[in-house]
């Protein structure tokens, strides 16, 4: 059997209009209330908006996206996710990495971002990303028992 022994490559880049289909199924396979394609294009239009993907270089597939934004001093992590097929191949944490970096360079002083308590992957990855609840509150639109937990790293640690 012939075995494929080229590394897999991946890169961390900013969403391509071209993206948006694949960006679309991957929001939609991760979300019970999924954005449509009109929000995302509205965000990729604010100025202070960042959508970033990982791309498998070989396949030139998206395998995971991030939106955030960076106002003032503060980094805020709106959304994150991999496609089902590709997770615990680390893609999350290098997006999470590269957002990390880039809040550094641009001189922020913290990453915020909410999470379900329920959301046990999420917030073991951002655990370990130095992540930690600074308040927590029930969503607006689902059951009490659904809690939003804020999480907020601080950059100047790192
Ligand atoms: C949460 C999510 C983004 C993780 O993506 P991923 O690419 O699989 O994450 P990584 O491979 O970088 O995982 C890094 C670490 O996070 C933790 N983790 C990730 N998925 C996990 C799971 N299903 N169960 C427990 N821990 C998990 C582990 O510590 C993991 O390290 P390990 O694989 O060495 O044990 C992904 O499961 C997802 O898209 N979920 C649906 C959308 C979502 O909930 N997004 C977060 C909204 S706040």
């Amino acid at each position: 059997m012939a075995v494929n022994k080229l590394p897999q490559a991946f890169d961390v880049e900013p969403m391509r209009l071209a993206d948006v289909d694949a960006v679309m199924a991957i929001e939609k396979s991760s979300f019970r209330s999924p954005m449509t394609p009109q929000l995302l294009l509205e965000e990729m239009g604010r100025d202070w908006a960042h959508i970033d993907v990982v791309r498998d270089r070989a396949r030139w597939a998206v395998v995971a996206f991030s939106n955030y934004w960076i106002v003032a001093d503060e980094v805020h992590l709106l959304n994150l996710a991999t496609h089902p097929e590709a997770r615990r191949a680390g893609h999350a944490s290098r997006l999470l990495a590269h957002i990390i970096e880039t809040g550094r360079t641009r001189k922020c002083r913290f990453v915020t971002l909410e999470v379900r308590r329920s959301n046990a992957a999420a917030q073991r990855l951002y655990r370990r990303f130095g992540f930690r609840p600074v308040a927590s509150r029930p969503t607006s639109s689902t059951p009490a028992q659904a809690i939003e937990t804020i999480l907020a790293a601080r950059l100047d640690r790192w």
